[in-house]
């Protein structure tokens, strides 16, 4: 069986869109209700089977290190072993973190350049934290659901929603090569369309590329906004190799908007045992 071993998170930039908050905190680390977005990124990893995670992020992004440190002065501090604590602990155990900087925020593209040394020889699994994919008591979900794919044949998978044919702009936007499906081959992906876009089927921050990308990373020149896209490094791959996108089960928020963010942390609360009693009370006074 093919196995997706190793994941890729990028989290540098600035995160403008979450000012003033992100001026001292990364975005990535901003909670849903209590647990740090990046955290469920690295669940949702571990979950699929993925044993090795490299988090690419930015100079001034030392919080999210500092977040996973278990060894820190605070948690020595601590006068009890807290489960919350005792959890990133196994979290770590069943999946490695590493780091790595991006100088710049130059692109997507430029970003996945950074996990070369890492990937070494192989294919490896993309996840990106504007998306959040909520298991809402699911076993596979979001890049789970790639893996299982991938398992039965390696090729490369992306991740996709249906999304409003007014918001295709936002998003990396594949063209079908034949009917859509849950698992459909494309002929052409294209970053941003403003018009015509080829369907209304968005990548949605996940993504299992093979080895292959780096090759066509290098060939790319910058694209939308004046970025190193890895849209257009996987429009390349897809003239010589089988891409397919996949709609993967979970449900998928925004969580690099501020609406998509507050849709998330209530979605969270409803399901969690220790709130959604109280908060269905309240949902209940709102209306
Ligand atoms: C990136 C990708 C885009 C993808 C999106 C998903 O864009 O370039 O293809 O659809 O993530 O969230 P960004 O939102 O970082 O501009």
């Amino acid at each position: 069986m093919n196995k997706i071993k190793k994941v890729v998170i990028p989290v540098a930039g600035k995160g403008t869109r979450f000012l003033p908050i992100t001026k001292t905190i990364s975005k990535t680390l901003l909670p849903i209700i209590d647990i740090p977005v990046i955290q469920y990124l690295l669940e949702e990893a571990s979950n699929a089977g993925i044993k090795d995670a490299l988090i690419i992020i930015g100079y001034n992004q030392n919080d999210v290190i500092n977040y996973f440190n278990t060894e820190s002065t605070y948690v020595k501090n601590l006068t009890k072993d807290y489960e919350e604590i005792k959890y990133i602990k196994k979290l770590k155990q069943q999946i490695r973190v590493s780091y790595v900087f991006q100088e710049e925020a130059k692109g997507l593209g430029d970003a996945i350049k950074h996990a070369k040394a890492f990937a070494d020889d192989d294919d490896f699994a993309v996840i990106l934290g504007d998306d959040f994919v909520f298991s809402n008591g699911l076993k596979t979900y979001g890049i789970g659901s790639l893996c299982k794919y991938y398992a039965k044949k390696p090729n490369y998978y992306l991740g996709v929603k249906e999304v409003l044919l007014s918001e295709t702009s936002k998003y990396g936007i594949v063209k079908p090569e034949k009917e859509i499906t849950n698992n459909f081959k494309i002929n052409d992906i294209i970053e941003k369309p403003q018009d015509n876009p080829p369907s209304n089927m968005a990548c949605v921050g996940r993504y299992i590329l093979k080895n292959s990308i780096f090759h066509y990373l290098d060939e790319i020149k910058p694209g939308y906004g004046g970025e190193l896209q890895l849209t257009d490094a996987i429009a390349l791959a897809l003239q010589k190799e089988d891409v397919y996108a996949t709609c993967f089960d979970g449900v998928r928020y925004d969580v690099g908007s501020k609406i998509g963010y507050v849709e998330a942390t209530i979605s969270v609360a409803r399901q969690r045992e220790d709130l959604k009693e109280e908060l269905s009370k309240f949902l209940e006074k709102l209306n």
